[in-house]
């Protein structure tokens, strides 16, 4: 099976829509998203509609913004620009994308007994994985062979080896990695809609679990686009300039 990794789109369609592009060509079984399908950005409910229409079998997770902006967390937690981007967001969802919000599942959950999924981690939906401590605590929690997460938005592998962690930020416009049979693995395919590596171009993954390989990739698309709708949306400016440098 071929899997479409999808994650942290955070509303922002023209990076989506670019991604759903490059794909479309490409053969994949089902799709796969990791949560934080909105905040930040000024298309929720165009975000949410296009991963609606999404033909294929989904297996889809919440996020962090998505449980605020529904009113299922209070947001106390956020820093002061994300809180005023999900309230914003939350003014403007229309009654079927608040729905859709409300009923994704809690991470972590197991797709077709081939790895397991989850926003922050395993031990917690709303932790990040950043460190080789962090990741060592998760492998210690669940025995998951592969689990893909989200929620740092840097496109990273943390492998469990015999003798230790390695840890891999990936770098690159396609990344391919096989996975070893005697490790085991967490694995961030990056984010869609708000990359944090110092690289503004939209990240996702695609997992072949017959070959056990993990082909990362970067799709460039029109950013300058995408800060003008968050600037003319009345949304915080930082969160449109910060798409320019991928931060
Ligand atoms: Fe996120």
């Amino acid at each position: 099976m071929r899997y479409l990794i999808l994650s942290d789109i955070h509303s922002n369609d023209p990076a989506f829509s670019a991604v759903l592009d490059r794909v479309q060509r490409k053969k994949h079984d089902r799709v796969v998203i990791l949560g934080d399908f909105v905040g930040y950005g000024a298309e929720p409910n165009e975000v949410i509609d296009r991963v609606r229409k999404m033909r294929k079998r989904k297996a889809m997770i919440r996020g962090n913004h998505d449980k605020v902006v529904c009113g299922l967390d209070s947001g106390e937690l956020f820093n002061p620009v994300a809180l005023k981007a999900a309230r914003w967001t939350t003014e403007r969802l229309s009654e079927a994308s608040r729905r859709f919000l409300e009923e994704l599942p809690i991470g972590p959950i197991e797709v077709d007994e081939a790895f397991v999924i989850c926003h922050g981690s395993p031990r917690d939906e709303d932790a990040y994985i950043f460190s080789d401590y962090d990741a060592y605590l998760n492998f210690t929690f669940s025995d998951a062979n592969v689990c893909f997460f989200g929620h740092s938005h840097i496109p990273s592998v943390f492998s469990l080896e015999p003798h230790g962690i390695r840890v891999d930020v990936v770098r690159g416009d396609r990344v391919r990695m096989r996975l070893k049979r005697d490790c085991r693995y967490l694995i961030n395919p990056g984010s869609i809609g708000r990359p944090r590596d110092r690289n503004p171009a939209a990240a996702f993954a695609v997992y072949d679990s017959a070959e056990r390989v993990v082909t990362f990739e970067r799709v460039r698309y029109d950013v300058e686009e995408a800060r003008e709708r968050i600037h003319r949306a009345g949304l915080p400016g930082m969160l449109g300039d910060r798409l320019l440098i991928g931060a």
